[in-house]
């Protein structure tokens, strides 16, 4: 089974706090979102692979620890994981970003693509999955099932959000038990209108200033 972790990180909480209060503005709630990403990243990057390298400091030569060298891809669900991207790129510059639209007919329940766009190599790369809410875990379940048809492995997939429902990390764990998923809050449960309780609204709403 992968990891399930709740970053209690003291600056992630308080930061989080403030932006489930209603009367925050776009702008604020926006510079928020992508400062709680950005430590999101550090805590869900911490176990990227390090190798050895011989370098020259200006004293002597000497071997130091750099990243392995997988290569790395942010993939936001649309729209909301927009808003997570520049905090995860603010610490992994190099990395790729692919994005995935997706939505469910209404009729078959079926998941439907209507934006996919990856770097080429995505199946060779360590993934970051990110969307501020996971609710049903449909989307998020849809967009892994993605990722995994264009030859990633649940193992190279993580998966990270703001705030979490029960039901959410139940459906990714029960579709894809390798996929690590990290959190800054794992919440109450979901509303008959499908929102996360106590939560902080649409997440993509609030993001972008529409309604
Ligand atoms: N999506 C959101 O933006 N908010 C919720 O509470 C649930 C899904």
């Amino acid at each position: 089974m992968g990891k399930f972790e709740v970053i209690e990180h003291p600056l992630v909480q308080h930061k989080l706090t403030m932006i489930r209060d209603k009367n925050v503005g776009t702008k604020f709630f926006r510079e928020t979102v992508k400062e709680i990403s950005t430590l999101i990243a550090y805590e869900v990057s911490k176990n990227m692979p390090l190798k050895e390298v011989e370098i020259e400091t200006p004293i002597c030569k000497t071997t130091q620890k750099e990243l392995a060298g997988k290569k790395v891809a942010i993939v936001p669900i649309l729209r909301a994981g927009l808003g997570m991207v520049e905090g995860f790129t603010d610490l992994i510059p190099a990395a790729k970003i692919g994005f995935i639209g997706m939505y469910r007919d209404e009729e078959t329940l079926k998941p439907h693509e209507y934006f996919v766009k990856l770097p080429s190599d995505v199946s060779e790369r360590q993934l970051f999955v990110v969307d501020p809410m996971l609710a049903t875990g449909g989307s998020a379940v849809d967009a892994i099932g993605a990722l995994k048809k264009r030859g990633c492995e649940e193992k190279n997939i993580k998966f990270a959000c703001l705030v979490a429902a029960p039901e959410g990390v139940k459906a990714i764990q029960a579709a894809y038990p390798d996929v690590d998923i990290y959190t800054a809050a794992l919440d109450e449960r979901l509303n008959e209108q499908g929102y996360i309780v106590p939560g902080l609204g649409d997440a993509g709403d609030r993001l972008f200033g529409t309604k």
